[in-house]
């Protein structure tokens, strides 16, 4: 008999960790709560319970002898969820409160990698406005500002001018614009370079890296626009040399992982390191203690081992073993709603979108329609179309066939997703 195992989540990222479990040949049931309908349509099941009912999901996973847990998005992982399970006598794949620190506070982050040497922009912490304000007009432009807590991806404010960067920091201490994740502020210098994120599966100071990605974080074409939670991605990303992964590897996801438990919070789970490739080699712009969003959905296709055979032995205290494919590329496009990021205008039709062997659909914010089956969007990132091809270029074509030809009112979508790899 195959393990029956529970997800975490509501997003595409959540659909792609439930789709690639399913497909192994030792998992027969896999469940998301709270999930989506979309996912539905992949034979994932779902369930609506409370997230933060930490009690009732303890209950659930004990009724219905669920073989273990893994917990997608950071929110209950800070706010706990692992050490919940754990005191239940129940397996969760992810950080315990603590460790998830790494991502919950900008300013834990940094202080470990100041501590450690680990590469990172150089940095200040403010919890006012005027040291703020002052700090920002004598270093100049341009100059990051970041709120410390979660933000979902939308504290972070890239200021080519002093007059932007000063209006972001009273948008935070004036106007209370991210609430008790601005009440400190981290102001970092402006790193130049590709990003890239690097994922890794991570126990202690043992990990196993992933293959690389990039994301494409602004909402419109030509990073223009806010920054959103991520509006496509693909894999690998040919412009990164394997010597500034390895490098990376090697100056900043070991020393990371060794320094969590030299710190007495060891790491388990997935490290999630968003890096830029400056002339000075690879630096940290975050870590997150979780898979991206959308880096998941490029990610996670790709890899040719049995997706819970390698988390169990990690929860088992084994050595696992995680296998990827080298051959072509997987890109992705996320279709958001109209205003997304700032004013999401909800309850778009989503059309059936046709996929062959080479292409999926992983949904995110969408609720059942009217119709029997049908989808409307309820969220701002609705739903993200993946294809794998020979390469990036054939990726993109094939991707856009498919999305150009769809009817999208009341939605968005950027049309250059890739193009940095084709340059
Ligand atoms: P974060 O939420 O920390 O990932 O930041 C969001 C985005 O802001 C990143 O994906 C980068 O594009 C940009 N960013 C953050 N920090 C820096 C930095 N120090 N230098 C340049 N760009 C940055
Ligand atoms: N795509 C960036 C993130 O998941 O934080």
């Amino acid at each position: 008999m195959g393990q029956k195992v529970l997800v975490i989540g509501s997003g595409a990222r959540e659909h792609t960790i439930a789709y690639t479990l399913l497909k192994a040949p030792t998992v027969d049931e896999v469940t998301v709560i709270p999930g989506n309908p979309g996912m539905e349509r992949d034979g994932i099941k779902t369930s609506q319970l409370s997230v933060s009912n930490h009690a009732a999901l303890c209950d659930y996973v004990k009724d219905n002898a669920i073989d273990w847990v893994f917990v997608g998005p950071e929110v209950p992982l800070m706010e706990g969820i692992v050490d919940d399970f754990a005191a239940a006598g129940i397996k969760a794949f992810g950080p315990n409160r603590a460790a998830a620190q790494i991502e919950g506070s900008k300013d834990f982050a940094k202080q470990i990698m100041e501590r450690y040497g680990i590469p990172t922009a150089a940095y200040r912490t403010f919890d006012e406005l005027a040291p703020a304000e002052r700090y920002v007009r004598e270093h100049g432009a341009p100059i990051v500002i970041k709120a410390d807590g979660l933000a979902a991806g939308k504290g972070v404010t890239v200021a080519m001018d002093v007059d932007t960067a000063v209006k972001a920091l009273e948008d935070i201490f004036v106007d209370h614009r991210f609430g008790a994740a601005g009440a400190k502020v981290v102001v970092e210098d402006f790193l130049e370079g590709q990003e890239f994120s690097l994922m890794s599966f991570v126990n202690g100071e043992d990990f196993w890296p992933m293959p690389i990605s990039q994301d494409h974080k602004r909402a419109y074409d030509n990073d223009e626009g806010p920054n959103t939670g991520g509006m496509g991605a693909y894999s690998p990303v040919p412009q990164i040399g394997q010597d500034v992964v390895d490098t990376a590897i090697e100056t900043i996801v070991r020393p990371m992982c060794k320094a969590m438990v030299d710190e007495g919070v060891p790491f388990t789970g997935i490290l999630y390191a968003g890096l830029i490739a400056t002339a000075d080699g690879p630096k940290v712009i975050e870590f997150n203690a979780r898979f991206g969003d959308p880096e998941t959905e490029v990610v996670l296709p790709r890899l040719t081992s049995d997706l819970n055979a390698g988390i169990t032995a990690i929860l088992d205290g084994k050595t696992p073993e995680f296998t990827w494919t080298d051959k072509g590329a997987t890109l992705g496009v996320v279709l958001a709603s109209d205003g997304y990021p700032v004013n999401v205008v909800k309850g778009a039709h989503v059309p059936d979108i046709p996929v062959d062997e080479d292409s999926h659909v992983f949904y995110a914010g969408v609720a059942a329609g009217e119709e029997p089956g049908s989808l409307v969007a309820n969220s701002g990132r609705v739903l993200f179309v993946q294809v794998h091809a020979d390469d990036i270029k054939s990726a993109q074509d094939k991707v856009y066939g498919i999305i150009d030809k769809l009817d999208t009112t009341g939605m968005f979508y950027r049309h250059d997703i890739g193009a940095k790899a084709l340059r």
